[in-house]
């Protein structure tokens, strides 16, 4: 059996912490929680699973976390409660890298992102997917989508919503997997075109 069978689909959980910080900072590293440092990440991960809008499945073999899925119910208000418990850990978490102006400018527009996002946008979302790169092409991005949108369709939702680079190459995995394009929207900059994509899950068997 390869990689595929075996992997885990577990609900994330505190002891899966490290490696998906870890994780994320490898492979998404462009983004404010990799800017902001391995400490911040872990404090963040810890701080959303703590959050009862929050919730994230890891993909793990031996033992080994070999990716994860991230999503809120609702990402204002994840954000809130995280920040409501743990503004100052995470402040000293990101120390001294939030003394940048475009670090800390970077964080302000993350945060707010999901209010000026609004419209007719569902507030539920798929944060980040990440499989490490020698787990790739097996199906282990799918199936965590997969834990996400059976998870999102117990919890009465009937749509999320997932915004990504649009120079990404993950855009393809993203459309294979049934998201469809919404529209666009700048973000940091002009520069930074990101794709809105939705997925629709109460439609789903
Ligand atoms: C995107 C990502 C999660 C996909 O994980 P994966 O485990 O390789 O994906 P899967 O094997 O489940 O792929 C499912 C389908 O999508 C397609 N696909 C996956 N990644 C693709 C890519 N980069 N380009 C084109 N198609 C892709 C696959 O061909 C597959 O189709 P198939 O079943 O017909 O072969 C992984 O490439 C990754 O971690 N990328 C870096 C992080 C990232 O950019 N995340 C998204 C932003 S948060």
């Amino acid at each position: 059996m390869d990689n595929e069978k075996t992997a885990l689909i577990l609900p994330m959980s505190s002891a899966h912490v490290v490696e998906v910080a870890k994780l994320h900072m490898a492979e998404i590293s462009e983004g404010v929680i990799s800017v902001l440092g391995h400490k911040f990440a872990c404090g963040l991960y810890q701080a959303m699973i703590e959050s009862e809008r929050y919730f994230g499945f890891v993909a793990v073999k031996n033992s080994q976390v070999l990716g994860f899925a991230a999503c809120a119910e609702d990402t204002s208000a994840v954000y809130k409660s995280v920040l409501k418990g743990n503004f100052f850990k995470l402040l000293w978490a990101c120390f001294p890298k939030i003394l940048s102006i475009r670090n800390l400018k970077y964080a302000i527009e993350t945060l707010f992102y999901p209010v000026r996002c609004g419209g007719d946008l569902p507030v539920a979302e798929l944060l980040s997917v990440v499989v490490d790169r020698q787990a790739r092409g097996k199906g282990i991005g799918q199936r965590l989508v997969e834990a996400s949108c059976a998870e999102f369709r117990s919890r009465g939702i009937g749509a999320f919503k997932t915004i990504v680079f649009e120079r990404f190459p993950s855009n393809a995995f993203y459309q294979h997997v049934g998201f469809k394009l919404s529209g666009k929207r700048c973000q940091h900059g002009k520069q930074d075109v990101h794709n809105v994509y939705i997925m629709e899950v109460l439609s789903q068997g």
